[in-house]
């Protein structure tokens, strides 16, 4: 634990005569954190925190989330200046290795990627198992997963250079995986990654390309591919995240724990949340449903959510939604699209929101999902890819994670424990007597 423990917090029980102080420990920059290790031990209690939102889980040097004020910093730098002048590829070594590369080792760590990027020949038979209309994200999940059954020299994560391979192999091969996932979709072939195209050019060729023709990227696609990359590289300790970190304290291989973080990026009311905001945008259908889908979204019976608003950190504009809203305006106009009706109505749905009593009151903004979607929809990608998008960037971020848990000295199995309301022990009934 890199925080010192200058202070201390004490609890005290009430009706007896026990406490516990516990240490109170700062970290660089955000909020001290009381370190409740032995809190069981003097009272005999534990702490309840469903959803864990007031629990730090880690200690991290990657990325660091200010809710209040809406920043975001990978490795200290903000996110701002990376998406206008890294590179994803940039960005990925600066979140593995902490430091922004060097030329040369840019170069190197490029070069590393890019021998990586493609699949053992027997894995293009795993996607022949699926149904041709299987969601993207269950392809990924399984063929993710099975990685793990074909890389036998690399599963030791106690041995730094397995753990730098399986970062290499993952971060150059999700990209193959998720464009040959639409590839068996739409029945074309798969298109085998090339060594002469960057990572975002390469996913757009492998997606966008045939054998037929030759498939010249476009620039400003694969700038705002590139730019999309970055921004959902890393965010904290999020759900996939956290799940990456619980499944890897067991030890299990780096490709089952990426799948496991797959798997819960899935969910819409996280990653997959980029999908579900064009299907809301969709049933709104135009400005003049807005006040009714508000009105069905802040009756407490209905269940209906604001899909791309609202965040368990961000209490203010999700940095990455402004940059990505920049992003939309420009990719459209350069792509000559006028005006993107699902962007007007977005734009508008923002409007009406950020000025309604409800939102404001709940501090529920735009998040990154909320206009991701629309820029993907002008890039040319089926909905249903969005979220597996998403899996491809965040990659690179679960695996520095990953890597760093396993690097902590003070990393222990995951196993949280509960408050019990259940029936106290009991005898049982036979079923003649029930
Ligand atoms: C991502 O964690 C991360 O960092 C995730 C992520 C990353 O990069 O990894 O940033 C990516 O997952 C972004 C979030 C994408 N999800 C969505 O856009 C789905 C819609 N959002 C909600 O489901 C919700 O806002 C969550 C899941 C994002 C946050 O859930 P919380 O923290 O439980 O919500 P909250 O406690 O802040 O809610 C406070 C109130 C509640 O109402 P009350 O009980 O107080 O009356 O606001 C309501 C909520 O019901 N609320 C919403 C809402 N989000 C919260 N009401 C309508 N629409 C919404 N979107």
């Amino acid at each position: 634990m890199s925080g010192t423990a200058k202070r201390t917090v004490t609890l005290t029980l009430d009706g007896s005569n026990k406490s516990s102080t516990l240490p109170l420990l700062d970290g660089t920059i955000g909020p001290p954190v009381a370190d409740i290790r032995k809190i069981y031990g003097d009272l005999g209690i534990f702490t309840y925190d469903p959803g864990y939102g007031a629990t730090a889980a880690c200690d991290s040097k990657i990325t660091y989330i200010d809710g209040d004020q809406g920043v975001l910093l990978y490795r200290g730098y903000p996110i701002e200046q990376l998406a206008e002048h890294s590179n994803f590829l940039e960005v990925a070594y600066l979140l593995l290795n902490g430091e922004l590369p060097k030329p040369a080792e840019l170069v190197e760590f490029q070069k590393g990627v890019t021998h990586h990027t493609m699949l053992h020949e027997q894995l293009r038979s795993f996607y022949n198992g699926f149904r041709r209309d299987a969601h993207p994200m269950a392809v990924m999940c399984g063929v993710v997963g099975a990685l793990s059954a074909f890389y036998h020299d690399s599963l030791n994560i106690y041995d730094p250079d397995h753990r730098r391979i399986s970062a290499f192999r993952l971060i150059a091969k999700v990209p193959t995986i998720a464009a040959w996932a639409h590839k068996y979709t739409v029945g074309q072939p798969f298109m085998y990654p090339r060594n002469d195209l960057g990572y975002a050019e390469n996913f757009l060729y492998m997606f966008h390309g045939v054998p037929a023709e030759e498939y010249k990227v476009n620039p400003i696609l694969a700038r705002a591919m590139d730019l999309i990359m970055i921004l959902h590289a890393d965010h904290e300790q999020n759900a996939s995240t956290s799940t990456v970190r619980l499944a890897g304290s067991t030890g299990a291989n780096p490709f089952a724990c990426i799948a496991a973080g797959i798997a819960s990026l899935w969910g819409p009311a996280h990653g997959g949340a980029n999908e579900a905001v064009l299907k809301m945008l969709a049933e709104i259908g135009h400005v003049k449903n807005i006040p009714a889908f508000l009105a069905d979204v802040k009756d407490r019976n209905n269940h209906a959510k604001l899909m791309g608003f609202g965040h368990r950190v961000y209490k203010n504009y999700d940095p990455r939604a402004k940059i990505i809203q920049k992003a939309c305006h420009d990719v459209l106009g350069e792509l000559g699209i006028k005006d993107d009706p699902l962007l007007d109505l977005a734009l508008e749905l923002e409007k009406i929101a950020l000025n309604d009593k409800y939102f404001v009151d709940r501090k529920l903004y735009p998040n990154v999902d909320f206009y991701s979607g629309i820029i993907l929809k002008a890039m040319g990608f089926p909905t249903s890819m969005f979220t597996a998008l998403f899996a491809v960037s965040r990659t690179v971020g679960w695996i520095s994670q990953w890597a760093e848990m396993i690097e902590d000295p003070e990393q222990r199995i995951g196993r949280p424990r509960q408050i019990y309301t259940g029936p106290t022990q009991r005898d049982y009934i036979p079923p003649g007597q029930r």
